[in-house]
């Protein structure tokens, strides 16, 4: 079997030009939705997904500032400007992008963040609300990668989910969302982590196999059910002479052998990249859709 490569771009694509109707409505309605970024330091990861982020806000009409932040700015300053965004009735959505230098305490400044304009999903309030099935922002990776398998008809409802990971951003949030009792989820789910024996007796039995734990070409394909969908959120820098940056892009999954025994499998880059933008832009426009009172 070769598998059917389950585009990303093409999935933002259609999100994305429904999103552009939703923003005309809020204009009509003298609201242009405005996503406030705050980017401390010149890590080259952050520094490449804040362009795609103010690149996809420009595309469909959202008002999008970054701030940036020289990397010695003191965890008080950062704070400072969150507050000042909160209090700033323009602007709908706010997202601090991690990794944060040594010295800032991440989950403090996280905590700061409005949870009414948290469109990043990490406040604590917005994660408890997941945990329980209450309505609120969902992390933009989890969300997109259910929104991927949802439209390309491969719904998680019933079927065995197998995570590799536990981070805040992806595994945990992701667990949390498919193992809901609503559409889109109602999952079986399994995480494991690097203090599973035995990996590769877990992920076989995967109907549905998320690879996100940082490590290049980590998933092979003696690990991989024949027929599973293979979801691979892994963006890995791997030294390549050949190309003009001298790296490449890899994710988690040996992808050439895993693609002859999947069903689908998302590439990397196109594949989950590009989703987590755009649920980052549909967020934001909630969030003005709430403020404005359109929702
Ligand atoms: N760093 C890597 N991914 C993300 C993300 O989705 N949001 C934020 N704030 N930081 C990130």
């Amino acid at each position: 079997m070769t598998a059917r490569i389950i585009s990303g771009l093409e999935i933002a694509a259609e999100i994305r030009s429904e999103l552009k109707k939703r923003v005309a409505r809020l204009q009509a309605a003298g609201k242009t939705p405005f996503l406030g970024v705050v980017l401390v330091g010149d890590d080259p990861g952050s520094l490449s997904y804040v362009k795609s982020k103010e690149k996809g806000a420009i595309e469909i009409g959202i008002t999008e500032n970054t701030i940036r932040l020289p990397g010695d700015t003191p965890e008080s300053k950062v704070i400072e400007i969150v507050e000042e965004l909160n209090r700033n009735p323009q602007v709908d959505g706010i997202l601090v992008q991690t990794p944060l230098p040594g010295h800032i305490d991440t989950e403090k400044v996280l905590y700061y963040i409005s949870p009414e304009k948290d469109v990043d999903g990490f406040h604590p309030v917005n994660l408890g609300k997941l945990l329980r099935g209450q309505p609120c922002f969902l992390p933009c990776t989890p969300h997109g990668i259910q929104q991927m398998l949802v439209r390309c008809g491969y719904d998680p409802a019933g079927k065995h989910v197998v995570i590799c990971g536990r981070s805040n951003l992806v595994g945990k949030p992701l667990a949390a969302i498919l193992l809901q009792k609503a559409k889109g989820a109602n999952a079986t789910v399994t995480v494991v982590h690097t203090g599973t024996s035995h990996i590769a007796n877990f992920t076989r039995q995967a109907d549905i196999l998320v690879a996100a734990m940082g490590s290049p070409l980590c998933i092979t394909a003696d690990m991989v059910k024949e027929g599973a969908v293979v979801i691979d959120v892994g963006v890995n820098r791997v030294e390549d002479k050949s190309r003009e940056r001298g790296y490449r892009l890899v994710g988690d999954v040996d992808f050439d052998a895993v693609k002859e025994k999947a069903a689908a499998i998302t590439p990397v880059p196109g594949g989950v990249g590009p989703m987590t933008v755009t649920m980052l832009l549909q967020n934001t426009i909630e969030s003005a859709e709430r403020r404005t009172g359109i929702l």
